[in-house]
């Protein structure tokens, strides 16, 4: 990095920008100024209200570190440690996915569902990663009791750390285990919904991913098997003997997988399957009713 850009806020966004674009980065002024700000603890709003603040040596030499890391294509989430996702701040790091713009919709279908339901409905999160799923319902259905499972131990950690920042630990259960065996036994039957983000990529599309995904998020919060519907399936199979009567089972699935499943889904016994889009028009969201 040139001094003359050490401590200057327009010269270091300047400066990023221009070294992330050579790395092939997208959107470099966004993530500079996001990198900027995670190292100056200062908005981006305010990077451009007060480009005369002064920048530190340790500021401008950390700053340097994580643009240098970003532009090895590392995620920003991982550098900075966070990710918005509704209305819950959640900490993320390499033990789990960051979670993405579709389970947005898909929690939102979710908590439409619950929200209607009477009493303390009963909610499980399947594979619940970073929590990011079963924090936001519990934060937004008040009412519910939400399970939360993960196979992944070091998993399980960061969801019940979000838990805790988020103040919603009392009213959350973790267990750990393959999905639905993770539960108390006990609870089967019980169920008024079950909502996953499962793994879905299948192993040839795996490698296909972009190298930001491939290289940094963990393997197993991605690959489902060999055709990537082999877990979504055994969840389908699995999933009518925990639900209520009318419970309902709301999973995410990529572009060429929702339709099938949702056909699969009446053979299994499924009184309703419905498929929902994104904002894309993509088929992205499988709703199914319990007979
Ligand atoms: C696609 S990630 C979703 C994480 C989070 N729910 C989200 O939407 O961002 C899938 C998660 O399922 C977990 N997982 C993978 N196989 C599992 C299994 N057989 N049983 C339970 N959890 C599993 C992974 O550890 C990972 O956290």
């Amino acid at each position: 990095m040139d001094n003359n850009v050490l401590r200057n806020i327009p010269g270091l966004i300047k400066w990023a920008t221009a070294y992330l674009e050579q790395n092939q980065v997208i959107k470099p002024r966004l993530n500079a100024e996001q990198l900027l700000s995670h190292c100056t603890g200062r908005s981006r709003v305010d990077l451009y209200a007060y480009p005369e603040w002064p920048v530190t040596k340790e500021i401008s030499e950390a700053f340097e570190r994580v643009v240098m890391r970003r532009a090895g294509h590392e995620p920003l989430q991982y550098i900075t440690g966070i990710k918005w996702f509704r209305y819950l701040e959640l900490a993320v790091d390499p033990r789990v996915l960051i979670p993405r713009p579709e389970t947005e919709m898909l929690v939102e279908k979710a908590i439409e569902t619950i929200a209607k339901m009477p009493g303390h409905p009963l909610v499980a999160d399947i594979g619940t990663g970073s929590g990011c799923i079963a924090l936001s319902i519990a934060k937004e259905c008040p009412a519910a009791v939400v399970h939360a499972t993960d196979r992944h131990k070091a998993a399980l950690e960061v969801a019940k750390a979000n838990a805790e920042r988020s103040g919603l630990s009392e009213i959350i259960l973790f267990h750990a285990g393959d999905l639905l065996d993770a539960v108390p036994r006990d609870l089967l039957g019980k169920f008024q919904a079950i909502v996953s983000n499962p793994p879905y990529v299948s192993e040839p599309e795996f490698l296909s991913l972009p190298s930001e995904v491939r290289e940094h998020e963990p393997r197993h919060s991605l690959v489902s098997g060999p055709s990537g519907t082999e877990i979504q399936l055994r969840l389908m199979e699995e999933a009518p003997g925990w639900l209520d009567e009318g419970g309902w089972l709301l999973i995410e699935g990529g572009e060429h997988q929702v339709v099938e499943l949702a056909e699969r889904a009446i053979t299994l016994g499924y009184a309703h399957a419905e498929v929902i889009q994104d904002l894309n028009a993509v088929p992205r969201i499988l709703k199914m009713q319990a007979a």
